[in-house]
């Protein structure tokens, strides 16, 4: 048995010294001292052995078992620490690398000057609202006062679907859609972002396909005075605080009177230059009082009722505030135009 036992030991010892990894490390105590090892086996055999080398041979067992332990303990330190070298090399981080640049997404000029807008009529209580792109004659022709046969049609060449369906040319059958829904109520404070077709040729400072922003106020004695005071508080939050509005007479079918709305120009702050065409002034968008007939037709009784209207278009405003010199520019997606927008 005593030889038996040094075998085992050696055998043992010789298998540890094999073993790579903390995993058959485990192995390994199983194998050889665990339950069903060999030394379990031998130590449950000693009951067989005589009183007298039964001590002896019991001694023996606990240097071997007490071997064991201690090679054991030492291989699992130093197999923990070659893989703990091992992770650590792996998972070394080169602090002095230089970092990546998150590439910076840009808000579309359209968008930021639709959103800016927004904010300022917020602020002044109205809502927002959209409607539909595919329109009928009805709404974007008849109710607002412009019958078939009327020559201010050609002011909007029409993208025609059927007879009756069509790609609406403005945002301003929204001020019809908006009083039927309104139902006669008051006050009636909205402005309207969307996008129009014309049929147009695309050039520097024309597209088939744009945006605009319409806007409507509708309740008791609203008034031409109501319309410039909106207006220039509107202009000075986007331009600047020093800016003024200056009203021209002009004609819409659905405004009476109408007028065309100039800012002082944002290149020259008045003093005239090319933008300008040295006037000074720079028209940003088309307003009136909402025409009696359109009240009447939406079912507002103009005898009590007034409202005014306007209609913006986001794009020559983006043009005037970041200096953009082609409309085409902004429908292109060309990287290196959006991205002169990042925090803008
Ligand atoms: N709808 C007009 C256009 O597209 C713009 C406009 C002018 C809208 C006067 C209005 C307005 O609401 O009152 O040319």
């Amino acid at each position: 048995m005593d030889v038996e036992l040094n075998g085992l030991r050696e055998t043992a010892l010789k298998r540890l010294g094999e073993v790579g990894d903390t995993r058959s490390l485990a192995d390994w105590r199983v194998e050889y001292m665990g339950k069903k090892s060999a030394i379990s086996t031998l130590s449950k055999q000693m009951g067989s052995l005589s009183a007298e080398d039964r001590p002896k041979f019991g001694q023996r067992m606990n240097e071997v078992r007490q071997a064991l332990e201690t090679a054991f303990a030492a291989r699992q330190a130093e197999l923990e620490r070659i893989e703990q070298a091992k992770r650590l090399a792996a998972e070394t981080i080169d602090v002095t690398l230089p970092g990546r640049r998150v590439p910076m997404g840009a808000i579309h000029p359209i968008s930021r000057v639709i959103r800016d807008i927004e904010e300022v009529f917020l602020g002044m209580g109205f809502s927002i609202v959209d409607g539909p792109e595919v329109e009928t004659d009805h709404y974007n022709f008849e109710l607002l006062n412009l019958p078939k046969d009327h020559p201010a049609r050609d002011m909007q060449d029409t993208f025609y679907l059927t007879e009756e369906l069509l790609l609406r040319t403005h945002t301003s059958p929204m001020q019809v859609r908006t009083m039927e829904r309104m139902r006669g109520e008051v006050p009636i404070k909205v402005i309207v972002p969307g996008r129009v077709y014309r049929r147009d040729e695309d050039d520097a400072t024309h597209s088939h396909a744009f945006t605009q922003i319409e806007g409507l106020v509708v309740d008791r004695g609203v008034r031409m005075s109501d319309l410039k005071g909106t207006l220039e508080t509107f202009a000075k939050a986007l331009f600047g605080p020093n800016q003024q509005v200056r009203l021209r007479p002009s004609y819409f079918p659905f405004t009476e009177p109408s007028t065309e709305v100039d800012v002082i120009c944002v290149h020259c702050q008045g003093d005239g230059c090319r933008v300008c065409k040295g006037t000074g002034w720079i028209e940003i968008l088309g307003a009136g009082m909402v025409h009696p007939r359109v009240l009447d037709m939406s079912g507002y009784d103009s005898q009590v009722y007034s409202g005014f209207a306007f209609g913006m278009g986001p794009e020559r405003i983006a043009m005037l505030k970041y200096g953009i010199s082609d409309i085409r520019l902004m429908y292109q997606n060309d990287l290196r135009f959006l991205s002169q927008f990042t925090g803008v």
